[in-house]
């Protein structure tokens, strides 16, 4: 771990969003969940928000604390994002899936001519721990550029017991470095492996009796994820492994109805799930059973586009009965090779009839909620983790409005600067205040 960062004071910025006071998650969330705050700047000492205070008493601390001081200059600062469905390690790119879908080639068509998950799993095996280390540092310092500062960070391509416990051993390296907080999830039933396609009962057993206690022993993860999917993994199956999870310490979560309604959502309600995820395909039964639970409905509007397709998740049915919604990125080589939160954002809004303001609170509280974080992450308050981000516009709805722009001017991770955008770029826009009645 790096030495403790020197203290710091936040000043100048146009608007504070520090999110809802109440640490639990919201549902039918709206302007007034932000927490928009003016006229305050934000004070971070031993990695931590010491004062969250009126501009004039932060300069002052920082004098007499003798803290460095940035000058935000009318720009917008909140909490780091929270990226709650990645698969982050992974060894390479899966250009010829993306080439062979354009040519209309479907799921099916690209694992047969060698594509898909399990090809990551072929490459992934072949690689040793110290290299995929190397890869996912680098691409956790793209997502640090990017806004956010925790990440949740799936298994699932080793599909074996040494190569899954090498992908968690790789995230708690990096987990120990910093300077992004990690969560590590367990997702060794994310495709039966070529070797046990003949005797899938006897992979789901390895996975029950041998794979589970071996990351429950090492403490390698916090939560325990299945695909459970027509053709992948039953809903019995993914209930026998993910209650023997929960047996073991580690809590549920579920790639649920992702390409045909199969009950996921409603399983992953029962299980008292943290998240169910995707859910393109979930049933009115499935919106209702997450709304009448803590669940989160973690949506993926970036997978559903980049794979071309045309329908998303319903996130105004789930809003609308009051479900606990997310947004995620769902990073990985196959179907979302990006981590970039607020395109996903974007894509929420522009796709998935998102309002923007719900489209952040999903990607900060709610988010942080479904990794269990709901006390500590996605909200900016005094004695919370300094995991702040200065942007690169006014007004949090610009987050979901220049889609693919680089937005985040300057990155703290419990008070380690961890990115700053060339020096002479201004926050972008009309540079009118959006708090301004102009703006509106
Ligand atoms: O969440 N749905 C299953 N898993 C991933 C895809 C992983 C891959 O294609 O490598 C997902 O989209
Ligand atoms: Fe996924």
């Amino acid at each position: 771990m790096a030495a403790a960062a020197s203290p710091l004071a936040l000043v100048g910025a146009g608007a504070v969003v520090t999110g809802p006071a109440d640490t639990g998650p919201v549902r039918h969330p709206g302007a007034d969940h932000l927490g928009l705050r003016t006229g305050v700047g934000v004070a971070i000492a031993d990695g931590r928000i010491a004062h969250l205070a009126p501009e004039a008493d932060i300069r002052d601390w920082a004098r007499e604390r003798g803290a460095d001081v940035v000058e935000c200059e009318g720009r917008l600062v909140t909490a780091g994002l929270v990226d709650a469905h990645t698969h982050a390690v992974f060894g390479r790119a899966r250009l010829e899936d993306q080439a062979r879908r354009a040519r209309g080639g479907d799921y099916k068509a690209i694992a047969a001519a060698g594509g898909g998950i399990l090809s990551s799993v072929s490459d992934f095996r072949s690689r040793g721990e110290d290299e995929l280390v190397a890869l996912t540092r680098n691409r956790l310092a793209h997502v640090a550029a990017l806004g956010t500062t925790t990440v949740e960070i799936k298994s699932g391509y080793g599909l074996t017991l040494e190569h899954e416990l090498k992908a968690l051993r790789v995230v708690r390296r990096l987990a120990a470095e910093g300077p992004l907080r990690l969560v590590p999830t367990f997702l060794g039933a994310h495709e039966v492996p070529a070797e046990y396609r003949a005797r899938r009962d006897a992979y789901v057993r390895l996975v029950i009796d041998e794979m589970l206690p071996a990351v429950a022993r090492e403490g390698l993860a916090v939560f325990c994820d299945v695909f459970c999917e027509p053709g992948v993994f039953s809903v019995d199956e993914s209930a026998a492994i993910l209650e023997a999870a929960r047996a073991l310490g580690l809590r549920a979560k579920l790639h649920a109805d992702e390409l045909d309604p199969s009950g996921g959502a409603e399983l992953a309600a029962r299980l008292g799930a943290a998240s169910a995820d995707h859910l393109a395909a979930i049933s009115p039964r499935g919106v209702e059973a997450l709304a009448a639970s803590a669940t989160v409905a973690m949506l993926l509007p970036g997978t559903l586009t980049f794979l071309g397709k045309t329908r998303q998740a319903p996130a105004r049915a789930l809003f609308e009965a009051g479900a606990v919604v997310g947004l995620a990125s769902d990073f990985n080589p196959g179907s979302s090779p990006t981590a970039n939160l607020p395109l996903v954002m974007a894509l929420a809004v522009a796709q998935a009839r998102f309002q923007p303001e719900e489209a952040f609170l999903a990607a900060t509280v709610n988010a942080a909620w479904a990794l269990g974080l709901g006390a500590d992450a996605g909200r900016l308050t005094p004695g919370g983790r300094a995991d702040v981000v200065v942007w690169n516009c006014r007004d949090v709805r610009e987050l979901a409005y220049w889609y693919g722009m680089p937005l985040a001017w300057l990155v703290y991770a419990a008070g380690r600067p961890c990115h700053h955008l060339g020096a002479g770029l201004s926050s972008i826009g009309s540079g009118v205040s959006p708090l301004s009645p102009r703006s509106s």
